[in-house]
């Protein structure tokens, strides 16, 4: 099939990439000239494991192309995929200022065939009528533009399109593997010709055809209304960020009274009704979705005069344990005003150079504010240089330098290759032996054999 996906940040590169390894045509429009340049070069402008590959192989089949012509790209697919950003304004609320400008801009571009305009990106609930509804603005717009104020849209002149609301729930990191292999396809539309489209597009990976599990049964299609696949969006994250903030509240109770909640979590999680997912304790939950997904849903509670108690507390909960390291470090070094603490890792989780809400940034302002010297290895921001704006911390080339003269190290990301850290090497450096890890992610015992001083969330 012909597809358009418009906009190429994670979710839409990623969607589109991975809809022309399956089979289908697909052009993706970014109106960033210097992102489409580097993109039409076979370069990924995101880190994600095997997407470059993948983006490479397409293009050389010629089934993937990159444009900034908003204009070609609506002629040409009979699916239009919207996967620009939402962020969160200051108020919680998302931010679908970008969202309009797309739905608007293809309205203006729309000429005859049936469309099929299919919102990826993550909009308040009810926005799909919404976006209808701009799409037929831009549409009126252009028109009048070019037949003059006479213009009226009648059913003969009306563009043919449906909008259905197709959430994704890839996670960084994982972003090809999970498309590739997801738990179930939410396509929200109560138009029957729009969903056996989306499921002629998506049959493929329905199928398993390109999955790491082919023998298991075939995925699941939720088909719902809009509104309820817009909502399961945000419940489905809400749900997450709500899990782990619960167990980081079973881990703060498990240090006052002794317990380890690794193995609280492997008890409770061994219950087929709790699941052993997301019940890793640590320093928080981040990234660029669950803080703002979790705040536009607050905020549209709000909107309808509800007050939502729990997630209110996941919030706080999560608010309260980015701190947490800090309350640790006072514990074992007392004064921390110019102590060195060296931090291992800086993104919000591994295999992503993505920065946005990620614990590390409370911590540095923390830890400065407090007058301690920060500095910071990560694997892929000291590699790329990329310094994601980040200030009051020193990024270092190598665990070695940053052990150097440290009073204690902090493991805030859990990067695979901390788990080859050479501690004999470290230790020799470090001005006293002191791990704290965040994501109790480091073998204890290893650790101690060394003559390190463990410290983690949860099972002191
Ligand atoms: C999340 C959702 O998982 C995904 O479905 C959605 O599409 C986007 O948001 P992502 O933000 O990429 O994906 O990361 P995820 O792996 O879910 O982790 C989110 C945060 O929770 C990270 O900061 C991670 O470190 C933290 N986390 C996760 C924990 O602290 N403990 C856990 O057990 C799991």
């Amino acid at each position: 099939m012909r597809v358009c996906v418009i906009g190429t940040g994670y979710v839409g590169l990623v969607t589109g990439v991975c809809l022309a390894h399956i089979g289908h045509d697909v052009i993706c429009v970014d109106n960033n000239e210097e992102k489409v340049k580097l993109m039409k070069q076979g370069q990924s402008p995101i880190y994600e494991p095997g997407l470059s590959e993948l983006m490479l192989s397409c293009m050389k089949h010629k089934k993937l192309n990159f444009t900034t012509d908003l204009g070609a790209g609506v002629n040409h697919g009979e699916i239009l995929f919207i996967a620009v950003g939402t962020p969160a304004l200051p108020t919680g609320e998302s931010d679908t200022r970008y969202v309009e400008a797309v739905a608007r801009g293809i309205g203006n571009y729309l000429n005859g065939g049936y469309k099929v305009i299919v919102n990826k990106s993550t909009v308040p609930i009810g926005s799909g009528d919404w976006v209808r509804m701009i799409v037929l603005e831009g549409f009126k717009e252009k028109h009048t533009a070019t037949v003059g104020e006479g213009f009226t849209m009648t059913e003969n002149s009306m563009p043919e399109f449906d909008v259905v609301s197709n959430p994704e729930f890839l996670r960084e990191g994982t972003a090809v593997y999970d498309t590739f292999n997801p738990d179930r396809i939410v396509l929200g539309s109560s138009n029957e010709k729009a969903i056996a489209l989306m499921k002629e597009l998506y049959q493929p990976l329905v199928d398993r055809t390109f999955s790491d599990h082919p023998d298991l049964p075939p995925v699941p299609i939720v088909v719902t209304d809009l509104s309820s696949a817009e909502m399961i969006k945000y419940a489905a994250n809400a749900f997450l960020a709500t899990k782990i903030s619960f167990i980081n509240e079973v881990a703060n109770i498990c240090d006052r009274v002794g317990a380890d909640v690794t193995q609280v979590a492997k008890g409770i999680g061994l219950d087929s009704r709790i699941g052993p997912k997301f019940l890793q304790a640590g320093i928080g939950w981040g990234g660029s979705c669950f803080p703002k997904d979790v705040s536009a849903l607050i905020h549209t509670a709000h909107d309808y005069g509800y007050e939502t108690e729990l997630l209110n507390a996941a919030v706080n909960v999560n608010k309260r344990q980015k701190s947490i390291v800090i309350e640790k470090l006072q514990q074992e070094l007392k004064i921390l005003k110019g102590k060195v603490i060296g931090l291992l890792g800086l993104t919000f989780k591994p295999d992503t150079d993505d920065m946005r809400d990620a614990p590390a940034l409370n911590i540095i302002q923390e830890l400065n504010r407090l007058g301690a010297k920060v500095k910071a290895y990560d694997p892929i921001v000291s590699q790329t240089g990329l310094s994601h704006g980040l200030s009051g911390v020193v990024i270092e080339s190598s665990t070695e330098m940053l052990a150097d003269g440290c009073d204690a190290l902090v493991l805030v990301t859990d990067w695979q290759e901390f788990l080859k850290l050479d501690l004999e090497k470290i230790s020799k450096l470090m001005k006293n032996h002191l791990i704290i890890d965040g994501r109790n992610f480091l073998d204890k015992t290893a650790i101690e054999k060394t003559g390190f001083h463990y410290v983690g969330i949860g099972k002191s």
